[in-house]
């Protein structure tokens, strides 16, 4: 079974996604962990970002792993653990070269189906999962909340990480990579057509993994336990 969860930066699909495959035993996946690793990859070996065939070379010959679990992923680089890394407002300011590369894309898009074939079932999140990467998934969710929302958790998850960052900086960051996941002409952010769409905005996340639950209960997809 393969369920996507889709939405912009902050509205708590990560968080979601993590705990719903915790709670149905199967491996979820990060997406954004993938742009995220490519865009560290391309800063560290100082890459011109707007070349887009070294970056494209990048995703397919750097050094980096995912390992999905049911409660965690770890992200290496060159075999260093960089899970936190990858998490930085310099690679937060860098992931539009990165997710705008239609070669990157088409690397990474073939590499998430490869991982959805090999593990049957997951939880898979990102901005293009129920469109582009796997259109015929079993369900699909949107997340999505008001933006001063999203800043304030993600300003929340930076600080706690010891980022010295500020609120409008953080608002800034956000309003720029909605505005190129949304534009981009490769698979960009947008609602799959037969999605269920969820506004975080005043939920709390048991409340929306509750929805989510429901749901998948109402259509015979999970047991009632
Ligand atoms: O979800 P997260 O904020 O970790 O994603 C980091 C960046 O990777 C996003 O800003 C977006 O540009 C890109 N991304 C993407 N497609 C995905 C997942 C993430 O373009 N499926």
């Amino acid at each position: 079974m393969i369920i996507t969860i889709d939405g912009p930066a902050g509205s708590g699909k990560s968080t979601t996604a993590r705990k719903l495959a915790a709670r149905l035993g199967i491996p979820y996946l990060d997406t954004g962990a993938m742009y995220r690793v490519v865009t560290l990859a391309a800063l560290e070996d100082g890459a011109d970002l707007r070349d887009e065939a070294a970056l494209t070379a990048l995703a397919r010959d750097a050094d980096y792993q995912l390992d999905p679990g049911p409660t965690h992923i770890r992200v290496t680089l060159c075999g260093r653990d960089v899970t936190e890394e990858i998490r930085s407002m310099r690679v937060n300011d860098h992931t539009r070269y990165i997710a705008g590369s239609p070669g990157v894309r088409a690397i990474l898009i073939e590499k998430q189906r490869e991982i959805g074939r090999q593990l049957g079932s997951m939880v898979t999140e990102g901005r293009d999962q129920g469109t582009a990467v796997f259109p015929d998934a079993d369900v699909k969710f949107f997340l999505d909340a008001e933006l001063e929302k999203r800043a304030e958790r993600r300003l929340h998850d930076l600080q706690a990480d010891g980022e010295d960052v500020t609120l409008e900086q953080v608002l800034a960051n956000l309003n720029e990579r909605d505005r190129t996941d949304s534009e981009r002409p490769v698979a960009p952010l947008a609602v799959p057509e037969d999605a269920i769409r969820i506004d975080t905005s005043t939920l709390s996340i048991s409340q929306v993994l509750n929805a989510i639950v429901t749901h998948l209960r109402q259509h015979g997809l999970v047991g009632q336990a």
